[in-house]
C-alpha cells in the first residue's frame, strides 16, 4: 500500500470521511501533517495500526485530518427560519448542532436566540463534533478578529466576546447555553427523541452512500416527531420518517409520525 492509501484507510476508519484519490493536494497535506506530529518518515501500515489502537493518537490524528472550515451565520437563511421556528412555537427548545466545528454554528444559534429575546423558548444548545480539539478551540484559544469578522458585525463582536490579549473569549451568557461534546455521527451515541431542531450541515457530502444513510438514521431517530432538521447548501437526504419541505427557498425537513 502505499503511504496515499494509508492514509485514505486512516481518514475513513476514523472518521467515515471517504478522500477520494484525485483529492491529491488535500492528501498530501494532511499525510505531511500526520508525520511531522508522529514524527515518522513514512505512514507505513504499522504506523496506522499504532494510531488506531491509541485512543491518544486517534484524537490527535482526526484533529489533523478533518476539515473544519466554518463560519458564523453561514449560509444566514438556516438562522431566520430558526427564528421563525422559535417565534411561532411555544416550545422550550432542544437544538443540536452537529457538526459543530470550531463553535461558529452553535454560537450563531445561541446568537440569533439572545439577540431577538428568544431565551424563554431556548431549553439547551448542544453542540458536537469528532474533533475534540475543534469544540474546544473557542474557549481554549479564542477567535482572531478575522476568524469573528467572518460573519459577525463590530456590534456583534462587542456584545458576545472579550479580547484577551490578541484573541477574542465567548462571554460566559453565551457559553451557559451550549453544551459542548465529543462525538462520531457514525457511533450511536445520540439519544432517542430529543431535538426539536437539528442542524447537520456540511459534513454528509464527505460520506459514501452507507456511511451518509447511517448518520441520518443515527440524527433522525434523536430527533422528536415533528423536528426539524436542516442541511448545507446543497445537501439533500432521501429519509422515509422525513417529510421534504422549503422556506423561503431553504429545504429543509420534519419528521413525520410512523
Ligand atoms: C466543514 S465542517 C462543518 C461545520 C458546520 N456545521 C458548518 O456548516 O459550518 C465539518 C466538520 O465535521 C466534523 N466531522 C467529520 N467527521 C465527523 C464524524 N464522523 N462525526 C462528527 N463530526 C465529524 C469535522 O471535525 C468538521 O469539524
Amino acid at each position: 500500500m502505499t503511504e496515499e492509501n494509508n492514509l485514505i484507510t486512516i481518514v475513513k476508519s476514523l472518521t467515515g470521511i471517504e478522500l477520494s484519490p484525485e483529492n491529491d493536494h488535500l492528501i498530501t497535506k494532511r499525510l505531511i501533517a500526520l508525520k511531522q506530529y508522529f514524527k515518522i518518515d513514512k505512514l507505513s501500515e504499522t504506523e496506522v495500526k499504532k494510531i488506531l489502537s491509541d485512543p491518544t493518537a486517534q484524537r490527535v490524528a482526526i484533529s489533523l485530518v478533518t476539515n473544519n472550515e466554518t463560519a458564523f451565520y453561514r449560509d444566514i437563511l438556516p438562522f431566520k427560519f430558526l427564528l421563525e421556528i422559535l417565534e411561532n412555537n411555544h416550545m422550550k427548545a432542544n437544538i443540536l448542532s452537529l457538526p459543530a466545528s470550531t463553535g461558529q454554528e452553535p454560537y450563531s444559534i445561541a446568537m440569533t436566540i439572545c439577540e431577538n429575546d428568544l431565551k424563554h423558548k431556548l431549553n439547551r444548545i448542544d453542540a458536537m463534533d469528532i474533533d475534540e480539539s475543534a469544540l474546544e478551540h473557542s474557549i481554549k484559544n479564542g477567535y482572531f478578529k478575522f476568524d469573528l469578522q467572518r460573519g459577525l458585525s463590530e456590534e456583534q463582536i462587542s456584545k458576545n466576546f472579550v479580547l484577551n490579549g490578541n484573541k477574542y473569549f465567548p462571554i460566559e451568557s453565551l457559553l451557559e447555553k451550549i453544551n459542548f461534546k465529543a462525538l462520531n455521527i457514525l457511533s450511536a451515541g445520540l439519544n432517542r427523541s430529543e431535538y426539536d431542531i437539528t442542524f447537520l450541515r456540511n459534513l454528509l457530502i464527505y460520506f459514501d452512500n452507507t456511511d451518509k444513510q447511517k448518520a441520518v438514521d443515527n440524527v433522525v431517530l434523536s430527533l422528536k416527531e415533528d423536528g426539524v432538521l436542516i442541511l448545507g447548501n446543497g445537501e439533500r437526504i432521501n429519509h422515509i420518517s422525513m417529510k421534504e419541505m422549503f422556506w423561503n427557498g431553504l429545504r429543509y425537513y420534519i419528521k413525520e409520525s410512523p
